[in-house]
């Protein structure tokens, strides 16, 4: 009797075709990883009263180039609108923005603002992927429930990529990380998920962060994805702004979001941007 071979490509809810990397692919999304989250631990510092976000963003150019990476964000196509790619190399959003917010000379952060900075670098063809919450000032300044939005993202954000193993399904990382969120009375975001990463910035599959246990994708050695939920403190629902960019809480309550890029292993999961800094999740030690 000859070997079982597997024949079938694993396919996601659109059945676009799942990638499944080798090693080489996993030493290549080491060091882009590695080079988001050094670029978030960099800017670090800076995060206080009274700069701009827009020179944020040009520091966080700057680190990226010097390390040989590119900005992917930076010219990035927008969905519907063709003459409106993203202007900036990382997307920065400040309390009620949920994502994609502009870098700005018209931005400053203010005392007692949350925000997060999500940067994409491409290093010799890959991309890493990562995002975390900063607050300004004293973390005493930060309303309670903004505090607290943070605090339950970030175990959100992990119970998620505990749940990722081989065999494991993509609605048990869904399910793991809206239950962390609903118990905390919290909302998850729906218009916005989770993608494949490799050699794209976004590839199969899509990554609910909600979901059945048992639904949905099987997950093999070898898959690439972002883990990004996006939490609101209030309702979930979101609107886009003018710029077709920015987007915000309908309620104007504050949403928070964490990011990291991870691969699937023979026995569990590589997180690729886990900050060599330590930096986890603040307030951070500076
Ligand atoms: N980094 C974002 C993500 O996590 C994507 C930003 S695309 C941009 O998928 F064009 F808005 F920058
Ligand atoms: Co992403
Ligand atoms: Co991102």
């Amino acid at each position: 009797m000859s070997r079982m071979h597997r024949t079938s490509i694993d396919t996601d809810g659109d059945k676009r075709p799942v990638p499944i990397h080798g090693p080489e692919a996993f030493a290549g999304m080491r060091a882009a990883g590695r080079l988001a989250a050094m670029t978030l631990d960099h800017v670090t510092p800076m995060i206080r009263a009274g700069v701009t976000t827009a020179a944020i963003d040009r520091a966080i150019d700057a680190f990226m180039r010097a390390h040989g990476g590119v900005p992917a964000t930076k010219g990035y196509p927008h969905r519907e609108q063709p003459d409106n790619p993203f202007p900036a190399s990382c997307c920065i959003s400040v309390n009620h923005v949920v994502n994609h917010g502009i870098p700005s000379e018209d931005k400053r952060l203010r005392e007692g603002d949350t925000l997060n900075i999500d940067v994409t670098v491409i290093l010799n063809g890959w991309y890493g992927d990562t995002s975390r919450m900063f607050v300004v000032g004293p973390i005493e300044r930060i309303p309670v429930k903004a505090r607290r939005l943070i605090e339950v993202t970030y175990e959100a954000m992990w119970a998620g990529i505990r749940a990722v193993r081989p065999g494991a399904t993509l609605g048990d990382v869904g399910h793991a990380i809206q239950k962390v969120a609903e118990a905390a009375r919290f909302s998850v975001v729906r218009d916005f998920v989770g993608h494949g990463i490799g050699r794209v910035f976004h590839d199969a599959p899509e990554v609910r962060h909600f979901g059945k246990p048992g639904e949905g994708l099987v997950l093999r050695p070898g898959m690439f994805f972002t883990i990004e939920p996006m939490i609101n403190a209030g309702r979930a629902e979101v609107k886009i702004l003018a710029d077709g960019w920015t987007t915000v809480t309908r309620d104007r309550e504050p949403s928070a979001q964490f990011e990291h890029t991870v691969g699937v292993t023979e026995d569990g999961v590589e997180v690729f941007t886990r900050s060599p800094a330590g930096f986890e999740r603040p307030p951070y030690a500076i």
